[in-house]
């Protein structure tokens, strides 16, 4: 009995998404999927195949569970919220959600100071919330990821309190400890070198009880583990499946470059400015290179052990492979490269592509190079395109002009669907939610914010209330957030945009439709074409079959004309359907002449 509830399951989330035709050849070969045995010799059905490879082409939409639906009145969301919103998503067209940390946390970080791994912090609701939330998820075949921060924990962790309780504690060795320069009985001395939190000043933090200091790449509360310590590992080992059993589909694994350091414990290169001076940042420190605490070769050996994890874990009630999203802000392609790991030892299958999201100009030359580069220099893996999350201002204030901001984030939205791989955004794109950042000091709530006042004014203003509506409070919650809601939800907001049909919200789910249905935005080929344009970026999807689609976003404030043909990539045809584009502006008589309005985008197949 248990075995056939579990294969009509699996059957509904195999069909999900297919066409009929396609959806009734796989309903004959669909049986459940263990990861553990698919891992063997046996060649996977198609219906497997369909499985294990859902996120090839996923849509998935970051929550910041604070900020997104609140039910239960405190001004904060939480995760009955979430479910609550799940026909909203279904309706948006995502295939998974990726929960911001919503574990018991002293919240100074906001989540990502986790006290407890293994639970739900009671302001976002409780265990019996998350289940229901997943079981209804599931209904909808919406997939959900969590967030898990393996680089630190909260210094309020029981783990970390049994660490600094004295040096000869069993936990002692958990986190990273190190004696200072020059410590007298009356003084601490000095760091045991230069390293440096990313949220401003010494990474290192003096304990008078145990005299020593800890490492903390994040903020003082926030200490690193100490991942040469095997048992750190088997811990995480277990809270990973601890969640997959749960049903979780995968993870965004947090600060995952950071995770070991350098154990000669040596001095950062101080960088230097033009002046041959040192550079200084917005907190007032000197710019060290981070070569000694971030990306070093051991964590590919432990991302390869995580994943080896997430591929042999029991498939309980999730039907699918879990997946291992990477906050992977490298500096080149090559380095993203190495995140996707070797056919042996495979890491993530979807380390965030920071190369193309963050850009931030709108350079067509440099979008053609990183799309590009996407598409031919990652040995064939899936790019996870990504431009905005919750550690960064939104689109307006990266790219817009504060003129055509809704036009530039359509242009935007294309690069982010209609290029080959996934994708990942985050809530409030689908609407053009606009950066909001706090006025006045004494507003901030983000501690890079009060830390780095007023050069940093930190990462509230991408933090702000989900606008559902435009109600005193957005329909976020009933009585005042914990931050303030933009006065644009006046405009800005869900149910406006739900009503107008050439609203933001309704090219979200075009795109988003296009990327699912179509043979060539699914999965095609990605080859740039007019390649010496500098006003206008164009591409062709060239999916199986006669499938070719061609897509060309004006990047400047004038209308311009674009040849797309695309003879030299092996296309022939001459003429074009329109699939998509900017509202109120012409279907072209032919492929050689597409005219595009300001900021215009163009999707047509080519015939
Ligand atoms: C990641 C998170 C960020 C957090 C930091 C420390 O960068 O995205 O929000 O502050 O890690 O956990």
């Amino acid at each position: 009995m248990k075995r056939m509830i579990r294969k009509a399951r699996l059957r509904s989330w195999v069909t999900a998404g297919c066409s009929s035709i396609l959806a009734t050849s796989l309903l004959v070969s669909a049986a459940p999927v263990s990861f553990g045995q698919m891992s063997g010799s046996a060649t996977p059905s198609v219906a497997q195949q369909r499985l294990l490879n859902w996120w090839r082409n996923a849509v998935v939409y970051e929550i910041y569970p604070r900020s997104f639906q609140d039910t239960n009145a405190d001004g904060i969301g939480d995760l009955n919220g979430i479910t609550e919103r799940l026909d909203y998503l279904k309706k948006l067209g995502i295939d998974a959600i990726w929960i911001s940390p919503m574990y018991p946390s002293p919240q100074v970080d906001f989540g990502y100071d986790i006290s407890d791994y293994e639970a739900i912090d009671p302001q976002y609701g409780t265990m019996a919330d998350f289940d229901r939330l997943i079981a209804e998820a599931n209904k909808r075949h919406i997939r959900v990821m969590l967030d898990m921060v393996m680089n630190h924990s909260s210094d309020k962790h029981p783990w970390f309190l049994e660490s600094r309780s004295s040096r000869n504690n069993p936990k002692r060795d958990w986190y990273v400890w190190k004696d200072g320069k020059g410590e007298t009985a009356t003084s601490p001395g000095q760091p045991p070198n230069n390293w440096q939190s990313a949220f401003g000043h010494s990474a290192w933090q003096w304990d008078p009880k145990t005299r020593q200091y800890y490492y903390h790449k994040f903020y003082i509360q926030q200490p690193d583990f100490n991942w040469d310590n095997p048992e750190v590992q088997q811990a995480f080992d277990k809270i990973l499946n601890f969640w997959m059993n749960k049903g979780v589909a995968g993870f965004r694994f947090d600060a995952i470059t950071t995770l070991f350091e350098d154990p000669s414990m040596t001095d950062e290169k101080v960088v230097l400015g033009k002046d041959g001076k040192p550079k200084i940042n917005a907190f007032g420190d000197e710019v060290v290179d981070g070569k000694k605490t971030d990306n070093l070769p051991k964590n590919h050996v432990e991302i390869a052990h995580i994943r080896s994890v997430m591929d042999q874990s029991p498939d309980s009630s999730f039907p699918g492979k879990r997946v291992m999203i990477g906050e992977t802000y490298v500096p080149t392609i090559n380095d993203l490269l190495q995140m996707y790991g070797t056919r042996q030892k495979p890491e993530f299958e979807l380390p965030m592509d920071t190369q193309i999201g963050f850009i931030n100009k709108l350079n067509v030359a440099a979008f053609r190079s990183k799309i590009n580069d996407a598409e031919t220099r990652l040995d064939g893996n899936v790019p996870l395109i990504v431009f905005e999350n919750h550690d960064n201002p939104r689109i307006d204030m990266r790219y817009g002009d504060g003129v055509h901001d809704t036009d530039i984030t359509r242009v935007i939205s294309t690069i982010l669907f209609a290029t080959r791989g996934a994708s990942l955004f985050y809530y409030g794109s689908e609407i053009g939610m606009k950066t909001t950042p706090p006025k006045r000091k004494e507003d901030v709530r983000d501690p890079v914010g009060i830390t780095g006042w007023p050069k940093e004014k930190g990462r509230d203003g991408e933090r702000t209330p989900m606008q559902w509506d435009d109600s005193q409070y957005a329909g976020f919650s009933t009585v005042k957030p914990w931050l303030p809601v933009p006065p644009n939800k006046a405009t800005i907001n869900v149910k406006a945009e739900q009503a107008e049909p050439n609203s933001i919200l309704a090219w979200y789910e075009s795109l988003i439709q296009l990327k699912k249905t179509n043979p060539a935005l699914r999965s095609g080929s990605n080859v740039m074409l007019d390649t010496t344009n500098t006003k206008v970026l164009s591409w062709l999807r060239k999916g199986p079959g006669n499938n070719a689609v061609v897509v060309a976003t004006n990047f400047t404030a004038e209308p311009q004309t674009v040849n797309l043909s695309a003879a030299s990539a092996g296309v022939s045809g001459t003429h074009l359907t329109t699939l998509l584009k900017t509202p109120g502006s012409a279907d072209p008589a032919s492929i050689t002449a597409v005219s595009l309005p300001p900021f215009g985008v163009y999707i047509g197949q080519v015939q």
